[in-house]
């Protein structure tokens, strides 16, 4: 599998990206807002914040409202190359495991930026789900 590699300013785009999105975030039971930046193969970009709901279990991550905007936007075909997750809190925060499955459906060899317990922190996919789930 080729590496993934994704030049400091594009990081920094999606992260940027991400910062902002979040405050769009619909948080009022977690206060938790977070925001998604993914990047696509073609070099697109498409975010997502999370939204919450009164029946808990309804919430969407922000890291799937985008890959969920993106293929509304684009299509099926996308493959992701990167995802880029910030939170207003500035607390460790990586892809919960629901997320992690849909990024890998569509990005099997993203590279996910992030917020770990020791600071920013970078993971593929593969290393965050190992032996993810794909039909073929
Ligand atoms: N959340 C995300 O949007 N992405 C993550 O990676 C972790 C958690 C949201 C879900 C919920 O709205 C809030 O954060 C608290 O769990």
């Amino acid at each position: 599998m080729p590496t993934n590699k994704v030049p400091v300013a594009t990081r920094k785009r999606l992260l940027r990206a991400a910062r902002k999105v979040a405050r769009n975030a619909y948080a009022p039971f977690s206060k938790f807002r977070v925001g998604a930046a993914i990047l696509t193969t073609k070099g697109e970009v498409f975010v997502g914040c999370n939204v919450e709901n009164s029946s808990y279990g309804m919430t969407n991550c922000a890291e799937r409202t985008a890959i969920f905007s993106a293929v509304a936007k684009s299509g099926p075909e996308l493959e992701i190359q990167a995802v880029a997750v910030v939170n207003d809190q500035g607390t460790a925060c990586s892809p919960c495991g629901a997320c992690r499955q849909v990024i890998y459906e569509f990005g099997p060899r993203a590279i996910i930026f992030y917020e770990g317990e020791k600071g920013p922190k970078q993971s593929l996919i593969t290393d965050l789900l190992p032996e993810g789930f794909r039909l073929q």
